[in-house]
């Protein structure tokens, strides 16, 4: 199905005629090649514009909108999520005109009422991580597009109000949070356990906050809860070295299960402790030393071959003493954070291996009929479908759920392949992807959640369209063809900044 990578882009750019018939000479490549570059990150910022344009028209200042029918949803609070979280893909795109309506919008928001609970972890990914990011970006490396200070400075104190409003919710004896909270009567869902990712991925946006604002209560309370998964109890619930199970028990922090995976409800956990690292090496070595231990336990123990292309790398969960052979896009984010943690540490090891989970996530894409892969996928021998018998010994997997739901994570790890190897094979990857999502999902207002990616346009269309479209898509599909920046991720030890899981650049501690 797919096209070899450069030829058709750049044709239906208009950038190439006959010119691959004669001869050229190396700069006439490297001039070519930077204008190709420039075309491809002008397209992404095209498909940024339209679906910023739909949500303005119909949506804004709710926090979605809803693409098909040209309504709007309110899913996160109805603190105007998609604006919120579109704020630094704005930036990194020098979109002046959205930069100066998300801040305009910004210090507006009354965080201390809403009619839904809230979501402590989704909260703090999407809209904290989203004003500190643009604090970070506008105080930093983007200040010429925030002509008033004072809206600089309202992304901070915004921030501030957000998490006194949230922070009753460390309030348990352990400080392992509750998730779900009701900011009005401060009451919970009554919840006995909270998960690993949910728990584990706070750290970074509540210690960025102490250390803009001096006041160390933010940094305090996402540590202690940090404790309990950095120092698993009872032994259950560290099947392996560095991997832990699903959840903690809110009241003494100990572990409830030996469930193990890089899934999502798992994810980020893993993710934020090399994370942390690169943030402050000196604070958070011992944070480094867990991940090391989890990345090493994963290459011994969680790695897996589908037996009809044993060539492919996909990771397996773990559940007492057997292995689940099932993945999942949210854990496509794994190769880039092995990619990470191996040139930050130099360990050449973990950038091989993040390699190999990468080419699995292709393969999840290009085996498909629209070339985007699947929400999740099997390559289990006793379980395969009837239906799919074909589809698996020609694809290596076969499809579990065949939605996309605009999920940024494969998009992603080819950013940082391409960032750290420079091979030009991740970022043809990464148009690939976005072309296919641009020819599938999109609408006349903006993009939409797909039922089938195996289905001729993607099956039926959903009316959804959630916000980390504009935080994570467009940002990283932007990212990967443009110029060098600051905010790009970098070789080394030489990251200015650091991305939460919701592609928010944050500025690394020390610099
Ligand atoms: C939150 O608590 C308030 C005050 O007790 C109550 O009126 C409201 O219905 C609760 N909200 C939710 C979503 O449960
Ligand atoms: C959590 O720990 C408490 C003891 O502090 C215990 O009574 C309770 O049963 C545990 N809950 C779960 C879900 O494991
Ligand atoms: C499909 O993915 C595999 C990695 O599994 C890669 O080697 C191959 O080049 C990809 N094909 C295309 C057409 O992108
Ligand atoms: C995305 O789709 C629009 C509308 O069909 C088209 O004009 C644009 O060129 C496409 N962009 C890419 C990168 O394919």
């Amino acid at each position: 199905m797919r096209i070899s990578s450069l030829s058709l882009p750049l044709a239906a750019l208009g950038l190439v005629g006959s010119a691959a018939a004669y001869p050229y000479s190396e700069a006439d490549t490297i001039t070519r090649r930077a204008a190709e570059d420039q075309a491809k990150a002008d397209a992404v910022k095209e498909a940024f514009q339209h679906a910023w344009n739909g949500y303005t028209k119909y949506a804004f200042p709710n926090d979605e909108l809803l693409p098909v029918s040209n309504g709007f949803g309110n899913s996160r609070n109805g603190w105007g999520a998609s604006a919120v979280d579109a704020l630094s893909t704005a930036i990194v795109m020098g979109n002046q005109d959205a930069v100066q309506k998300i801040l305009d919008h910004i210090e507006t928001i009354d965080f201390s009422k809403t009619d839904d609970m809230v979501s402590l972890f989704e909260t703090t990914i999407r809209y904290l991580a989203g004003m500190l990011s643009g604090y970070d970006l506008l105080k930093g490396p983007a200040a010429d597009l925030a002509p008033k200070s004072s809206q600089v400075d309202a992304l901070l104190s915004q921030s501030k109000k957000l998490a006194d409003v949230l922070k009753f919710a460390f309030d348990t004896p352990s400080g392992v949070p509750y998730n779900n909270i009701n900011i009005t009567s401060k009451g919970n869902d009554g919840s006995k356990t909270n998960g690993l990712a949910v728990t584990g991925t706070l750290v970074m946006e509540w210690t960025r906050l102490s250390d803009l604002t001096g006041d160390d209560q933010y940094a305090k309370m996402s540590q202690k809860a940090q404790s309990y998964l950095l120092k698993p109890q009872p032994s259950s619930g560290e099947p392996f070295p560095g991997l832990v199970g699903s959840n903690v028990n809110i009241s003494n922090g100990h572990f409830t299960d030996g469930a193990v995976s890089w899934n999502g409800g798992d994810d980020s956990f893993y993710e934020y402790l090399i994370k942390m690292y690169v943030y402050d090496p000196k604070r958070f070595a011992s944070y480094k030393d867990r991940w090391v231990l989890a990345a090493e336990s994963t290459i011994k123990h969680l790695q897996s071959h589908p037996d009809p292309r044993p060539e492919l790398t996909f990771l397996a969960s773990y559940n007492n003493g057997k292995l689940d052979l099932n993945s999942q896009h949210l854990t496509c984010f794994d190769g880039g954070n092995f990619i990470l943690g191996g040139t930050v540490l130099d360990r050449r090891d973990f950038i091989d291996f993040g390699l190999t989970l990468v080419d699995g996530c292709e393969a999840t894409y290009n085996q498909t009929l629209t070339g985007i892969g699947p929400d999740s996928w099997g390559w289990d021998p006793k379980k395969v479908p009837a239906d799919q018998k074909d589809f698996y010994e020609k694809a290596g997997f076969y499809i579990s759920s065949g939605a996309y739901v605009l999920r940024p994570e494969v998009i992603e790890s080819f950013y940082y392949a391409y960032r750290i190897t420079g091979k030009e094979i991740y970022r043809d990857w990464v148009w690939n992807g976005f072309k296919a999502i641009n020819e599938t999902c999109r609408t006349d207002s903006g993009f939409a959640a797909v039922s089938n990616v195996n289905a001729v346009g993607g099956g039926s269309k959903y009316d959804n369209e959630e916000s980390f479209l504009f935080a994570e898509v467009m940002k990283y599909a932007y990212l990967v063809h443009a110029e060098d920046a600051p905010w790009q991720v970098q070789k080394g030890q030489k990251n200015q900044f650091v991305f939460n899981t919701e592609a928010h650049p944050f500025r690394v501690a020390h610099t």
